[in-house]
């Protein structure tokens, strides 16, 4: 099969959405593997406005080979994620690839794999990496083929939500390293690199094999959901300290970011730092915060939070362990899998505390699918632009993980954009407008 990109095969498809009618032309479901192990998904589809095939035509600066190119990911739960096209849903938004297009980007989609899927023999063909591989498989397609695609490759942008959101930041952290070139070897990715321009990340649910510690960290003052893993809560909670303390994070003024045995520190100052400033936005907004007991205000300004009340006011949402279940049936569990091992632990304490004798996944595996092991492994070419989101009554995860994953991101002097949006749930792309100018923004920067 030929990886050679085809630029007469194309329809031209129109959508009309607020005004705005979009003529594209559609590049679709075009095979960006030699060898796919599920080839039905493994297949990307391009969008180009059309406008930029008339001479001389431009959008919001763009031409048809200087647009970036917009990679948004379907992926939740680290299922599959599916090849989408620009769309209106049915409560009447457009989908981000309407958006991006009529801002002028190329878009590419791709169907990748996850967790769940199953050959004809039944094996599990979705287990990590598999979704990190197919998203470099597509990279190194777009710029295998960058004389005949529209758009420039090296100005890409990976976008995702959640589980999407920890690939984006997997792909942004990961580029070129030698740990995923044996799997793109075996599903004959095109030869080039696989390195990203930009990342873009709304609650990533990353940092997997910590999250759980972080989570205690985070919630265990809420109580377990039932009596039987208060022990398990405390001793996830008490582990959390050190795995910051071993980061050796520093804040942007070079001083240590740290957790005492208890679980204060600087490091719990940094991240309730975050909040406030989230409160201070708001407020700045005009909206009236003087309902919410956890926030004090004094002339007009906020004073101070209580974090401890903030997080009974988010309250926990996952019983502990969070990610790694005793029990196992996380869509973790499921992701750490083999292809004839349904679910694994993927932490040492999950392993341990085993209820249900489950094994432990490969620490490679493991490691493949956290940005942080990479972020500082100089074999890896960093995104030079991050941007994370990450809504401040979103329980998925720990805040912890988000300030952890742009703190190091910070540290090794790449530009990180971070904020925890205020009354944002576990939720993305519901400020396009504002993604769209940080595109445009690190787009421009010399
Ligand atoms: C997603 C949400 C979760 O809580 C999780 O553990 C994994 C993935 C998601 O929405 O993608």
């Amino acid at each position: 099969m030929s990886l050679v990109f085809d630029n007469t095969k194309y329809e031209i498809k129109s959508l009309a959405h607020n005004g705005i009618h979009m003529i594209y032309r559609a590049f679709t479901h075009i095979p960006y593997a030699e060898n796919p192990i599920a080839p039905d998904w493994q297949c990307l589809s391009i969008y180009v406005p059309e406008a930029y095939y008339e001479e001389g035509a431009s959008i919001n600066g763009y031409t048809l080979t200087t647009a970036p190119i917009f990679f948004p990911n379907a992926v939740g739960g680290y299922k599959p994620g599916k090849e989408c096209e620009p769309e209106i849903w049915e409560d009447g938004r457009a989908n981000s690839i309407f958006h991006a297009l009529a801002h002028g980007y190329v878009v590419v989609s791709a169907g990748l794999r996850g967790r769940g899927m199953q050959d004809k023999a039944g094996k599990y063909i979705g287990c990590a990496p598999a979704v990190i591989c197919d998203l470099k498989a597509v990279v190194r397609y777009l710029r295998f083929n960058k004389e005949r695609i529209a758009g420039n490759v090296e100005r890409i942008i990976s976008n995702g939500t959640s589980a999407g959101g920890a690939i984006s930041s997997l792909l942004g952290s990961t580029g070129n390293h030698p740990d995923y070139e044996p799997y793109l070897k075996a599903m004959g990715a095109a030869d080039a690199k696989d390195h990203i321009f930009a990342a873009s990340c709304y609650c990533p649910i990353t940092n997997l094999d910590h999250a759980d510690m972080a989570y205690e960290w985070e919630f265990a003052k809420c109580g377990t959901k039932t009596p039987e893993r208060e022990s398990i809560s405390k001793e996830l909670q008490a582990m959390f300290p050190a795995y910051v303390n071993g980061l050796g994070l520093k804040d942007e003024l070079g001083n240590a970011l740290t957790l005492n045995t208890d679980g204060t520190g600087t490091f719990a100052d940094y991240v309730k730092k975050q909040v406030i400033m989230t409160c201070e936005l708001e407020l700045n907004k005009g909206t009236d915060l003087s309902s919410y007991d956890w926030i004090t205000i004094a002339d007009g300004k906020i004073a101070g939070i209580d974090f401890t009340k903030y997080i009974f006011y988010r309250t926990r949402m996952k019983e502990a362990p969070a990610f790694d279940n005793i029990k196992m049936g996380t869509p973790e569990n499921e992701l750490f899998g083999n292809a004839d091992i349904f679910y694994r632990h993927f932490t040492e304490f999950g392993l341990k505390h085993s209820e249900v004798s489950g094994e432990l996944a490969e620490e490679m595996q493991v490691k493949m699918m956290n940005p942080m092991n990479y972020i500082d492994d100089t074999d890896a070419t960093k995104a030079q632009y991050f941007r994370i989101r990450h809504g401040a009554i979103d329980r998925d995860t720990s805040l912890a993980i988000p300030v952890m994953l742009a703190t190091k991101l910070r540290n090794q002097g790449i530009e990180t954009d971070l904020a925890l949006p205020w009354g944002v749930p576990h939720a993305g792309d519901y400020d396009l407008d504002e993604l769209f100018a940080w595109v445009d923004k690190v787009c421009a920067e010399p």
